[in-house]
């Protein structure tokens, strides 16, 4: 069995040049089969909105879907480090609020971390986080509860004044103390510009190959999420064609009373 990791562990992979990996999981079966097979990293991301509640964005989901979440999550986790996602407003409001919200999702969840979406914003919330001993990761760039401000999903960063914005708010992240960044949505250029400017792990989405680590949600990379495929998601699998025939062949077989047989059934 391998060695739980923490956040430290983390940290070292970025400097051993190690590849961290993360992926999204929303529930015990899940959990357990990406830690089982040597995940480093678990985000129960407020993906969870989209993915798994059928919202357009992450802005609906609540503190106590989330702690639901984390519950079912932490249950199948042994060896990969816990992070949680603070879902909107719950940490923008003021920094009493959001220590008391990333502490439950701590106390309650049993995450080991929460990430928060933004730079130089929300420096003083990481601070205020940090400070109660609770591991913070960043979020800049592409951050989806920013989707009415960015006007849709769109990659951020392009020009150079753009550029020279989020790498000031992933430096602001690493300073109020944040163990890790989240790049998402960004040019590979500046990615890689943020990771040599930094000296956290970066962990891109949709952020090119230079970053410490990568990170995508399961729905996407197993071909779940029907809906729609953004370029920087590669499928791994197909999934909902193989649930969908399931379900196809269950009909037929209950409709033509193939099922149940009799090794389904009570003498
Ligand atoms: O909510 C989420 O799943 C995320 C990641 C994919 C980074 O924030």
């Amino acid at each position: 069995m391998q060695k739980k990791k923490t956040i430290l562990d983390i940290q070292k992979m970025r400097q051993a040049g190690e590849k961290i990996t993360v992926l999204t999981a929303y529930d015990y079966p899940f959990a357990s089969m990406m830690d089982g097979e040597g995940i480093d990293m678990i985000l129960v991301g407020d993906s969870v909105g989209t993915v798994v509640a059928g919202y357009d964005d992450t802005l609906p989901v609540t503190m106590d879907e989330m702690l639901y979440h984390c519950r079912a999550v932490r249950r199948g986790v042994r060896q990969a480090l816990l992070v949680v996602d603070m879902p909107f407003l719950s940490y923008q409001i003021d920094l009493t609020e959001a220590r008391r919200n990333a502490g439950r999702l701590v106390k309650e969840g049993g995450a080991e971390a929460v990430k928060l979406e933004g730079g130089s914003n929300v420096a003083d919330t990481i601070r205020a986080i940090v400070d109660m001993d609770v591991p913070v990761m960043g979020h800049v760039g592409l951050t989806p509860q920013s989707v009415h401000r960015m006007g849709g999903y769109k990659v951020q960063g392009k020009g150079r004044e753009q550029a020279d914005r989020l790498l000031a708010d992933a430096q602001a992240v690493e300073q109020a103390g944040a163990f890790s960044v989240v790049l998402e949505g960004i040019p590979a250029g500046l990615a890689r510009e943020i990771t040599a400017a930094v000296s956290i792990p970066t962990i891109g989405i949709g952020a090119g190959v230079d970053c410490d680590g990568q990170v995508l949600v399961i729905h996407d990379i197993l071909g779940l999420c029907e809906k729609y495929s953004p370029k920087f998601v590669k499928k791994f699998a197909d999934v909902s064609g193989t649930i969908r025939q399931g379900i196809r062949d269950y009909i037929d077989e209950v409709k033509s009373e193939q099922f149940p047989g009799s090794e389904h059934s009570f003498k």
